[in-house]
This record gives C-alpha cells, sequence and structure tokens, in this order.
C-alpha cells in the first residue's frame, strides 16, 4: 500500500503495531541507508527543527546514531547531560522532561532504566517522542535495524526462522524483536537456561527452547543477546564460564543453523560469554557491523516520518 501514513504520533514500541507502519518505515530506511553511502550526508529535511536526546542509561551505538541520524537531516540536536544535570539535585523525571518541554523541542528521543518512563514523558509532552529503550520493556528502532539488516541479507522476514538466544527475561531487545518478527512473519525461537527463559514467554507466540541445538536447528538467523548482569538481583547463573559452555555461540553450536545463517548481536557483545569472538568477527557470517549502519537509517527514517505531519503543516503557513 504506497499511499499508507503513518498511523501514530510517538514511537513508543513495537508491540501492537501495525504492519503496514513497521513496513512505511523498514521501506523509508532503506532508501536512507542507500543514501548514507554517498559522500555528501547532510539533507535538510529537517532544517529548524530541535532534536533532544535524554539518555539516562548508558549508550553507544544508540545514542550516537539517534545524534547523527537527526545531523544528518538537518535537525539541531543536543544532548542533556544526565549526570551533570539537575536529576542530581532531586528533580523528578517528569519535571526535567516538561522543562525541556518548555524549550519547545519538535522531537524527543528517550532511553531509561524503567519500563514505561518513556510512555509517561509521552503523555506529558506536546512534541513526538521516540523510546531508545525503557527497562526491560522495548526497543522498537532496535527490532526496526535488525529487521532491516534480516531483509539486506535474506531479502525477506516472512518464513524465516529466527533464534533469540541468551538473557531473554532481561531484554527489551528480544521484547521488541519477537513482535516485529511475529508480526512479518517470521518463525520466532527463544533459547536461554530456564532462569532467564521463563514459560511465559511462549504466549508471545514464540516457541521455547532450554538447549542450543534444537533452538539453532536449521535456524535462518540466530540473534544473541547480552548477559544483562545490570538488570540481574541475585544468582541467575551458576557461572559465566559454565554459560557460555551451554549456550555460548561456538562453531559446533553453529552447526546445527543453516550454512548460511546469519549471526547478528544489538551489542554491546560479551565476547567469550554469550559469543565467540571468532564468530564475532566472522566478516562473512556476522551481521553485527550491519546492524550497526542499519541503525543510523533507521532512526533518520524514524525522525523523517514521525514529524512529517509537523513539517506538512509548517509549510501549509
Ligand atoms: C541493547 C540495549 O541497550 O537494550 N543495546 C543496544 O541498544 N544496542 C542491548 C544491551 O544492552 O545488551
Amino acid at each position: 500500500m504506497d499511499d499508507w501514513r503513518y498511523s501514530q504520533k510517538h514511537l513508543l514500541g513495537i508491540e501492537g503495531m501495525h504492519a503496514l507502519d513497521i513496513n512505511l518505515l523498514l521501506d523509508e530506511a532503506e532508501v536512507y541507508a542507500e543514501h548514507n553511502r554517498q559522500t555528501q550526508k547532510r539533507k535538510a529535511i529537517l532544517k529548524g527543527l530541535t532534536q533532544i536526546n535524554m539518555f539516562f542509561e548508558n549508550s553507544t551505538r544508540t545514542l550516537m546514531s539517534f545524534d547523527l541520524a537527526g545531523k544528518r537531516l538537518g535537525a539541531d540536536t543536543i544532548s542533556l547531560p544526565v549526570s551533570s544535570s539537575s536529576i542530581k539535585k532531586g528533580e523528578t523525571l517528569l519535571d526535567t522532561a516538561l522543562t525541556l518541554n518548555a524549550m519547545r523541542p519538535d522531537v524527543i528521543v528517550i532511553r531509561h532504566g524503567s519500563s514505561g518512563a518513556v510512555k509517561l514523558i509521552a503523555d506529558n509532552v506536546d512534541c513526538a517522542v521516540i523510546n531508545a529503550g525503557d527497562g526491560r520493556h522495548e526497543h522498537p528502532t532496535q527490532a526496526l535495524l535488525d529487521a532491516l539488516t534480516i531483509r539486506h541479507r535474506k531479502g525477506k522476514i516472512e518464513g524465516l526462522i529466527v533464534a533469540i538466544c541468551g538473557d531473554i527475561l532481561h531484554s527489551r531487545v528480544a521484547r521488541s524483536n519477537i513482535h516485529l518478527l511475529l508480526t512479518l512473519g517470521a518463525i520466532v525461537r527463544l533459547v536461554g537456561p530456564p532462569t532467564l527463559l521463563p514459560p511465559h514467554f511462549a504466549d508471545l507466540g514464540a516457541s521455547i527452547h532450554h538447549d542450543m541445538e534444537s533452538g539453532l536447528k536449521d535456524a535462518d538467523i540466530v540473534m544473541m543477546l547480552r548477559l544483562q548482569q545490570e538488570r540481574m538481583d541475585g544468582a541467575f547463573l551458576p557461572s559465566t564460564r559454565e554459560y557460555f559452555r551451554t549456550f555460548g555461540l561456538t562453531d559446533d553450536k553453529l552447526a546445527h543453523a543453516k550454512p548460511d545463517a546469519v549471526i547478528m548481536h544489538p551489542g554491546p557483545m560479551n565476547r567469550g560469554v554469550e559469543i565467540d569472538t571468532h564468530i564475532a568477527d566472522d566478516l562473512k557470517r556476522s551481521g553485527i557491523a550491519e546492524q550497526v549502519e542499519m541503525g543510523v537509517a533507521v532512526r533518520m527514517a524514524c525522525l523523517d516520518v514521525l514529524t512529517r505531519d509537523l513539517r506538512a503543516e509548517a509549510a501549509d503557513g
């Protein structure tokens, strides 16, 4: 449907999102991916608009690529230096957001450690809000960039077997990917130890595997996740060495997947914990660098699409 218009004001999560909205963002991102390979990358479509990035959790890829995406589209981008902000003086998240809202930004991009924090802000500010990861809840632009990488490598998403492996319980990346991949018709398998993959994940429509052999069998895509120790309160695993032995991606485990399976990881990677270092560096099989590249394109598409109505109104005077 070529004339489909994006149906939401914000991008808070993939759950419940229309397949046409997802495909619209992916198609737009495809064009930006091509554009980003040119030497001259600067466009002016967001000229005069202000983008504020508020990252309350650490980030390399997501923060840099949102900033770069805004700049490549010509927006004025600014990032709140959280560690030296008034949050440290006891200001609440909502008061901080309302303060920034009074500066009249056109887009706010937020990462926060609490699930639901981004929605709270979106409900209380005037501009479009993009979720750059909230707690264990969702990380929608990560799922979109993963989908774009899969489309590039495999030409489609529908019908592919995607194994998402590791610390599913604490992963917003897993949750957003499960929703997106199922919406676009992939077969999703979740693989991990019972402590990090409780049975209720089956309710989302994916199958559950507690061993890599059955989880990876004939998989087209093997998506590895980081052990998110910062979200673990208590002992979820005997040791990381034991974890690597049973769930770390090694050649012998990867042999169960299709010979042309693509290996993915959202980063940051813990080499020797969830993935063998030479597999991570295998340029033919690994899609990890491409995921980062697609991240900029996807974020450009999101910024473009979410400000479209606003820009159209401004053009109409
Ligand atoms: C992920 C995140 O922050 O949720 N990283 C990312 O955005 N690339 C995954 C992780 O931290 O393990």
